[in-house]
Formats: C-alpha cells, sequence, structure tokens
C-alpha cells in the first residue's frame, strides 16, 4: 500500500493535468501548496512542515482529522460491502443514518433524502420544494428567492439562487423565475458584533415587498444560509429568521434553511436552527455529518412534506430523482461514526463552550493593521480586510499565502479571512491562529 506521505514530490510537469476548482491554478502550480498527511488539528505539508488547520479543511472536518473511530468505520465498510445501488434497494446503514440524523434535527423535520455534496444537497431541496408545491395543487408556485451574498454551492439551482455575481457570470441565464433578498451585512450598520448584530431584522420585510410584487401564489421557497458563511462570515441580525419565518409561513412559501456548513455542531448546537430557534420546512446538510472523511450530503423534510408525495399507487416512485451514490456505504459508516464520536465525546457542547474564546481572541485583533471588521457566531469568525486601492482580494490573498507560510490554515473569501476550527481545538491553538493574523498583517502591504 502507497501512503500519500510516502510519494515523492511532484515535479512541476506532474501538475498540469488536474484542473484545480476554485484555485488559481497558475499561481498554485508556480507554487504549490500540498498536504499529504492529517492528524487531529494539523495538517502536514509534503515538505514536512506542520500546519494548524483553523478551518477544519474546508468548514467540514468537525471532529478534527483522521479521527481513529470514524478511520476504521470506513476501512471495515468497504472490506464489508463497497457499495449498493440506492434505488429500488437498500442497505441497513442509510436506514440508521437517517434515523441518527433525524434524532438530531429539530421539530418536525423527520425524513432525510441523502445525495454526496452541499451543491447536490441545495438542488434536491429546490427540487423537492417545486415538486411539493405541486403535489399539494399549487403547481404555479414556481418562482424561487435566495439571497444576496448567499452561498449554495455550484449547481445550476445553487448558482440561480446564490448571489455571488463570479459564481454566476460566466454560466449564462441559469433558472428562470428567481430573485433575491438583500444580504444583512452593512458595515456602517454592523461592525464589529459579537454574536447577532442588534441592526437589520427589518430587511426581512424585503420579503414582503417580494411577494407583492411577484404574488405568493407564484412562489415555491425562500432558501437561505441561516448564517452564510463562504461569502463572508454573515450573522443572522436578531430577529431576522424569526421575521422571514413569519412571513413564509404567512404565504404558504417554504422556508429552506441551507445548513450545509453550520450542521453538526458548528454553532454550539446541533443546528443552527436550533440556535437561532426558527425551525425550517427543509434543511440541507453535507459536510460535518461525516466529519468530511466521505462525500455526503443530504436534505431534512418535515413529515408534511414527506407524507403529502405518499398519496399515489403504493407501486410507484414518489420522486424521479436520486443519485448512483445517495447513501453510499462508505459515507453512511463514516456518518454514523462520527455521529457517534460528536456524541461520546460531547463535541458539540464543546464547540458551543470554545466559542466565547475565539470570539474574544479574534476581537482583540481589532485596531490591527488593515482590520475593518470583525465578526463571529459559534465556532465561525472573520476578520475583514480594507481592499487594497484597485486590487480587490489581493491583501485578502497575501494574508491567505502568509499565514500558511507561517503555519496556519485559514480561509481567504476576497479580502475576508475566516476561520472554522474543529471542535477539538485548545485555546493556546486558537491564541496560535489569531497571534499569527496579527503578525501577517502587521507586515504585509
Ligand atoms: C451553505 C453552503 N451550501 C452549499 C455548499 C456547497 O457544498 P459542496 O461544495 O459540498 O457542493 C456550501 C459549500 O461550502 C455551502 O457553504
Amino acid at each position: 500500500m502507497t501512503l500519500l506521505s510516502d510519494v515523492p514530490r511532484l515535479a512541476s510537469a506532474d501538475l498540469d493535468a488536474y484542473w484545480m476548482p476554485f484555485t488559481a491554478n497558475r499561481q498554485f502550480k508556480s507554487a504549490p501548496r500540498m498536504f499529504v498527511k492529517a492528524e487531529g488539528m494539523y495538517y502536514t505539508t509534503d515538505d514536512g512542515r506542520q500546519v494548524l488547520d483553523g478551518f477544519a479543511g474546508l468548514w467540514c472536518c468537525n471532529a478534527g482529522h483522521c479521527r481513529p473511530g470514524i478511520v476504521a468505520a470506513i476501512q471495515a465498510q468497504a472490506a464489508e460491502m463497497d457499495y449498493a445501488p440506492s434505488f429500488q434497494m437498500g442497505h441497513p446503514l442509510a436506514f440508521r443514518l437517517a434515523n441518527r440524523i433525524v434524532e438530531l434535527a429539530p421539530g418536525k423535520l423527520d425524513h432525510v433524502f441523502f445525495c454526496n455534496s452541499g451543491s447536490e444537497a441545495v438542488d434536491s431541496a429546490l427540487k423537492i420544494a417545486l415538486a411539493w408545491q405541486r403535489v399539494r395543487g399549487e403547481g404555479a408556485r414556481t418562482r424561487l428567492i435566495g439571497r444576496e451574498r448567499g452561498y449554495h454551492g455550484v449547481g445550476f439551482g445553487g448558482i440561480s439562487v446564490g448571489g455571488i455575481a463570479a459564481n454566476r457570470k460566466m454560466f449564462g441565464t441559469l433558472l428562470a423565475g428567481v430573485d433575491h433578498l438583500p444580504h444583512t451585512h452593512v458595515l456602517e450598520k454592523n461592525a464589529y458584533s459579537r454574536g447577532q448584530p442588534e441592526w437589520g431584522a427589518h430587511l426581512a420585510d424585503e420579503l414582503e415587498r417580494l411577494v407583492t410584487l411577484h404574488d405568493a401564489s407564484t412562489i415555491a421557497a425562500v432558501i437561505v444560509e441561516p448564517l452564510a458563511g463562504s461569502t463572508g462570515v454573515l450573522v443572522p441580525p436578531r430577529g431576522y429568521l424569526q421575521r422571514l419565518r413569519e412571513i413564509t409561513r404567512k404565504h404558504g412559501i417554504l422556508l429552506i434553511f441551507d445548513e450545509v456548513i453550520t450542521a453538526f455542531g458548528r454553532m454550539g448546537t446541533n443546528f443552527a436552527a436550533d440556535l437561532y430557534g426558527v425551525e425550517p420546512d427543509m434543511i440541507t446538510f453535507a459536510k460535518g455529518v461525516t466529519s468530511g472523511t466521505v462525500p455526503m450530503g443530504g436534505v431534512i423534510v418535515s413529515s408534511d412534506i414527506y407524507r403529502a408525495f405518499m398519496g399515489g399507487p403504493p407501486g410507484a416512485i414518489e420522486l424521479f430523482h436520486g443519485y448512483t451514490y445517495s447513501a453510499h456505504p462508505l459515507a453512511c459508516a463514516a456518518g454514523i461514526a462520527a455521529l457517534d464520536l460528536y456524541r461520546d465525546e460531547d463535541l458539540f457542547a464543546r464547540a458551543a463552550r470554545m466559542a466565547p474564546k475565539l470570539e474574544a481572541a479574534l476581537h482583540g485583533l481589532k485596531g490591527t493593521r488593515h482590520v475593518v471588521d470583525i465578526r463571529n457566531h459559534g465556532m465561525v469568525g472573520a476578520v475583514e480586510l480594507a481592499a487594497r486601492a484597485g486590487a480587490p482580494g489581493a491583501r485578502g490573498f497575501e494574508t491567505y499565502l502568509e499565514c500558511f507560510e507561517a503555519g496556519v490554515l485559514v480561509r481567504q473569501t476576497g479580502d475576508i479571512i475566516a476561520l472554522a476550527p474543529a471542535f477539538i481545538v485548545e485555546d493556546a491553538q486558537i491564541d496560535r491562529i489569531a497571534s499569527t493574523l496579527r503578525d501577517v498583517l502587521s507586515r504585509i502591504e
């Protein structure tokens, strides 16, 4: 067996074939950054350096890396049954994992549809929303509402309801009949908020305006990230999500929370829906369900939605949707093992306990050169930098590269540095993340 850490370092000619996602390919290939091993809070690079992971990989390895219980479950499952078809066949792990997820899910959310990523989860949720409106006799409700600065993955559904121009502008006309709410982050109003900003709940009333414009009878669903992560950590203003819930309920519009980042403890609770006290009609999840070890995503729906589909002839397929790898046995084994680990080590409670530490460390950077905002909630934080004149994103990217050189992995989006460590992070590691950022920001232009 060849281990990644034993493979000789790649020559530059070996780097050409792989077209890397969401990456500056030419920059990367001129100065590659390669990880070959991971354990706990650390990665090892191909030149043998330890890098502290301040970002749980990519918002996903919530329990830390290569935890033995999860590794053993994946290995055992690969040897026992590698794959089973999920159309018209089943395997017990899929049902067990669905039951475990439902036990954690809020209120009436009690059925799980599996797929393989956050993007697929979003497209599945949007399709279920449209189909549900149709099966209940409201087939004219085809409009979907997202939000500016929303990130819902990269499928055509996700980029249509998403609100990041760079992810949309190259890809044609996208889905018809989509509109967007305004985003909630206005620096002049809510900079340096600790937790939920006080200002901004009224922005949910923009949904009433869209309902007046389009008429409720044309709107199927509203999708938002309860806390928007990928666009630079936008924490929902106090009362905002409650207001969205009231308005969607009043008008028969489904509310979908995209919890691909926030589900499974990231906010110190099972789901962000729990922390914010708002129950949506559907939750999308991915990443943390397997602690990032095997790709998996899914949608949790309320029993009202599930039951509405179960009215036809018993032998008929109720929803013409699914993936070859829906509920893949390796992903299910990894998911059950991850949920076991979260429970056995009480990791969501640990995330809640460590969140004030992360908040204090990050807000301690106020006044550091280039910093214009710091925000956080749960085990998520962001430090926003002033953009360099004429070069938006350049200062953020340089900060990211310099942090990596200093042995700390952060995430950069434009001029925002985001942090989301695994829940096993220690006080001293949080301090190191913050002090590395301070050092880097004080020396870069
Ligand atoms: C809220 C949200 N939705 C969807 C996605 C897409 O997930 P994936 O990259 O697994 O397709 C992400 C990824 O970060 C996300 O943050």
